[in-house]
Order: C-alpha cells, then sequence, then structure tokens
C-alpha cells in the first residue's frame, strides 16, 4: 500500500489525538482513491426448495387464509419490498440438480409432484414453479438468477428452460408458454449452470465440469452464465476452470462460490441461540478468515483473467447453525441472532471491500432457512437481526466504494485475537456511508472515523444495530429485540469524527459532503 506525505501527517495527528482521548482505533476513509462500485448485487438472495423456504415461506397458494398475491404470501413481499433485493436465485442449491423444470408449468392440477430427495425426502406439488417464481421476481422488482439442472438434467432441458422464459420467437417453446398465459418473455438474464458439481451436483472432478460447462454454455443462449465453483478453499477446481475456459471466456461471465460458516465442525455445529462467549468468538473468527479464502481465489482471478472480465459470484454463504430442537433436520431451520447480524455485516463488507471482483452473492437463504432474512408461522412473520443488516447497508447498492484503512484493538478470547471492528465505507451522490461492526461483546470502542482528501462534511444521521445480550433474537408474538434504531453516540471535531460503538453492535454513520 502507497502512503503518501498527507496520509502520515493524517495518521501522525490521529495518533496525537489518540492519545489524548486514551483510544487507538482508527478508521480512514480514502475518499480520494475510489474507483470500484460496489455491485447492488452484492445484496442478493438466495431461495430453494428446501424445508418451508418455498412452500409456507413463500408461497401458500389461493386457497388459504393468508393474505396472499397469486398464491403468494404478502407478509413477505412486504418485508422483502423494504430489502429492494436487486436479485433472487432460485430453485437450488441442491434441488436445481434434481429439479425438473417442465413439472412446475400448466395448469397446476396437472403437474406432477417431485419428491425432495435432498431436502427431507418431502413430497412437493410443483404449485411453485417458472411462472410462480418470476411472478414473485416482478412483484418484488428483483432479478431472477435461475440455476439450472446438471446432474441429472440434459442440455436439451437446459436449451428448452432458456427458450420457454427467454424467447420471443414462434418456437414450441415460446408458445407453449404463451399457451399457459404469458405472452411475453421474461428475459432472463443470469443463468448458473449446475450447483455444487463436485458434490450433490454430481460428484464430478473439476476437469470433467469443466468440459461439461463448456458443453451446456455452447447451447445455452443466455446473457449471462455463471460456473459451478468449488467450496471454500478449492483452489484447483477454481484453477481447473479458469484454466479450461481461457479460450472461449465469451461462455463464461462468473464463477460461484460458496463459503458457509459453522462454528464448529459439521457433525456438531452448535446452536443458534444457546451460546457461550468462545462459540460467539469463533463464529466471528471463522467469518473473518473468509476473506483470507476469497483472496486466494481472486488471486488466480488476476493471474487467469488479468482483463477481469468474469465475476466472483458467492451464490451462497452465511452461518450454518444446528436445526432448531424439535425440528425436521432436514428443513435446516434455525433462529437468527445479534450473532448472525455481525456475521452478516462481517461478509458484506468484505465482499463490498472485494468489490473489484466480487459482483454477486447471495446468502442463504431467504425465509426459515439457514441465515434467513424472515422466519414464518402460520400467518405470523418474524424479520431478524440480519434483515435489518440487509436494510442498513442498502446504502451501498451500486454506490462507489471508499477504501478503508483500519487500525484497530484486538478482540482477544482465550489464548486467541481477532480484529475488533469490521468495516466498509462508499459514497453515493454526495453522501458518504460507513458501516462499522463492533464485534466486541464486552466492550464500548471510541474510534476515530477520518476522511482523507475531503475538507468539510457533516454527520446527518446515524444508525445502530445492538442488544443487550449477545444471542437476543426476535420471536413469534414477542416485541422485537433486536432492529434498527437511531444512534448518536458520535461527535465531530474538525477532521475526525469520533464514534462510541457500544459492544456487540453495529452502526452506519452517513456524512454529507460540502
Ligand atoms: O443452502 C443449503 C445447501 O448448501 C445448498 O442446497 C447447497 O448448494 C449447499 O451445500
Amino acid at each position: 500500500m502507497k502512503t503518501n506525505k498527507k496520509t502520515l501527517l493524517l495518521i501522525a495527528s490521529m495518533f496525537f489525538f489518540s492519545l489524548v482521548i486514551g483510544q487507538d482505533n482508527k478508521i480512514i476513509i480514502k475518499t480520494k482513491e475510489a474507483k470500484d462500485t460496489i455491485s447492488r448485487y452484492i445484496y442478493g438472495h438466495f431461495a430453494e426448495h428446501l424445508g418451508r423456504c418455498i412452500y409456507d415461506g413463500i408461497w401458500v397458494g389461493e386457497d388459504t387464509d393468508i393474505p396472499n398475491t397469486r398464491g403468494i404470501r404478502n407478509d413477505v413481499i412486504d418485508a422483502l419490498k423494504e430489502l429492494d433485493i436487486p436479485v433472487l436465485r432460485w430453485p437450488g442449491g441442491c434441488y436445481a440438480d434434481l429439479y425438473q423444470w417442465k413439472d412446475g408449468i400448466g395448469p397446476k392440477d396437472e403437474r406432477p409432484p417431485i419428491i425432495n430427495k435432498f431436502w427431507g425426502d418431502v413430497r412437493e406439488d410443483n404449485s411453485f414453479g417458472t411462472h410462480e417464481f418470476l411472478d414473485l421476481c416482478e412483484i418484488l422488482e428483483t432479478e431472477p438468477y435461475l440455476a439450472i439442472n446438471v446432474g441429472s438434467g440434459s442440455i436439451e432441458d437446459a436449451y428448452d428452460w432458456i427458450e420457454y422464459v427467454n424467447s420471443d420467437k414462434a418456437s414450441p417453446m415460446a408458445d407453449l408458454r404463451r399457451k399457459n398465459g404469458r405472452e411475453d418473455p421474461w428475459n432472463v438474464k443470469f443463468w448458473g449452470i449446475g450447483n455444487e458439481n463436485w458434490g450433490c451436483g454430481g460428484n464430478m472432478t473439476a476437469a470433467y465440469y469443466t468440459d461439461l460447462y463448456k458443453r451446456y454454455a455452447t447451447y445455452c443462449w443466455a446473457e449471462y452464465k455463471v460456473a459451478s465453483g468449488g467450496l471454500n478453499h478449492d483452489y484447483n477446481w477454481t484453477e481447473t476452470l479458469l484454466k479450461g475456459t481461457k479460450d472461449v471466456t465469451h461462455l463464461i461471465q462468473g464463477i460461484s462460490y460458496h463459503h458457509y460458516t459453522v462454528c464448529h465442525t459439521w457433525d456438531k455445529k452448535g446452536s443458534a441461540t444457546d451460546f457461550d462467549e468462545s462459540e460467539w468468538f469463533s463464529t466471528i473468527r471463522k467469518n473473518m478468515e473468509m476473506e483470507e479464502n476469497l483472496k486466494g481465489h481472486i488471486e488466480l482471478f488476476k493471474q487467469y483473467d488479468p482483463d477481469n472480465k468474469i465475476a466472483l459470484i458467492a451464490d451462497e454463504w452465511g452461518n450454518w447453525h444446528d436445526p432448531e430442537p424439535g425440528t425436521n433436520p432436514g428443513f435446516l431451520y434455525q433462529q437468527n441472532t445479534l450473532r448472525d447480524a455481525i456475521t452478516a455485516s462481517i461478509y458484506l463488507n468484505i465482499f463490498n471491500n472485494h468489490a473489484d471482483r466480487v459482483k454477486m452473492a447471495n446468502i442463504a437463504q431467504t425465509v426459515n432457512v439457514l441465515q434467513a432474512m424472515l422466519l414464518t408461522q402460520g400467518n405470523q412473520i418474524v424479520k431478524t437481526p440480519s434483515f435489518y443488516i440487509f436494510k442498513m447497508y442498502k446504502v451501498h447498492h451500486d454506490a462507489l466504494l471508499l477504501p478503508t484503512e483500519v487500525v484497530c484493538e484486538d478482540y482477544i478470547n482465550k489464548e486467541n485475537s481477532i480484529p475488533a471492528l469490521s468495516v466498509s465505507a462508499s459514497k453515493n451522490e454526495g453522501l458518504i456511508h460507513i458501516t462499522v461492526a463492533n464485534v466486541n461483546p464486552n466492550k464500548e470502542i471510541a474510534t476515530i472515523l477520518a476522511l482523507e482528501g475531503i475538507e468539510e462534511y457533516k454527520v446527518i444521521s446515524s444508525e445502530i444495530i445492538t442488544a443487550n445480550e449477545m444471542n437476543a433474537y426476535n420471536d413469534f408474538g414477542k416485541e422485537e429485540a433486536v432492529y434498527l434504531k437511531k444512534f448518536d453516540d458520535l461527535k465531530q471535531k474538525n477532521q475526525n469524527i469520533t464514534v462510541t460503538l457500544p459492544p456487540k453492535s453495529i452502526v452506519l454513520v452517513t456524512l454529507q459532503t460540502k
């Protein structure tokens, strides 16, 4: 990193200032080094046919007392609208490589059912299919991102699906769509070619999938095709894909990346709500470690794609806890606490800070599954702490990333330590937005925000998400415990603002430049 004279002066003055006020946390916001836009697609979501995400969570059908629009829950529509969801991925996940899209179109009473072998072995009646999903996207004004079945499907099926959804010609598939009540094509831009094809998507090797990807992509006439990536540290998968598609880059616009955090191990992940401080720490440490892992993939992208044509797409991410006791373990239903809000803020800060390469991300999942935005029970709905992070972070959608330099104390737990702060900042139409999490559950932290390169500005608002308990969560029939509120513990003095972040909190500061 280059440090110029001005920066040195700023650091020196902040050091002096820190001595005076007795703290040494500072965030330098480099307003003159901004170059990358934070794609709004980083704020994408993922809805799979898994447990009660689609059926019950989004889709209740028209024949119910739960208020709905053409079968889609109105409370879910209203809540998701608050998030301005830019893109929604469907139908999976593992389910994508099982899904027969042709069984999900036409008159509902003629649709053959499917047994969801991956998730709970339950029977689904296919009443929620292509038309219903794309209706949801139109209602939410969100862009659909469809995942094609590679594992158990065929290229012909994939070709037909794209034709059915996007063609305006008098072709057999477009005519079938018209017969099923939809005249205009939906013009879906984003198409994923399979999902986790190293595992539930067919247990393939990287080389085999790369060849298969090229076959599929050749016959999938779609604007934006995403190859299915490897898991966490599987650099070999990423490298094989990048190398193998080097001469056909017109066939690949993105490579997906999945990253889940488990507190303990995959076999015993840990409770979503019943955890102690060492589990709080372990989860957050693993969330933060994701950055190094992501950087490893980005290095490969830089090597094989120096012109930055292929996007890194984190189309599944989040905390994965043990299912709630008493629920179907195949349904992956988990509660969502302040810890998950901190997690969401860390992941989103990291994605923002790598906006040059990360062009889309989709948290898993939208309703009732894993790190959900919303939980439903009968006709009740709960907005989770993670929901409020997505609401708070809307300010970063398509904003210009402002690089930050963070000098902060550590949060120490036994013999381990991690940085106590996680930060990202952006600029949009004269407004600067800084989102910062204090991950230490025991200590308030006063930090200086220093704007490098801007002489005059004023704080115009500030918001916070926090709670008294680490495991505070929102529950049915109870007053919300974790939500977005106004915050005012900040002081401006010349070029510096001092923010006093309460323990375990996430704060958004909005400044107006003059
Ligand atoms: O999100 C749950 C599952 O996690 C998805 O179906 C799969 O892609 C991943 O392993």
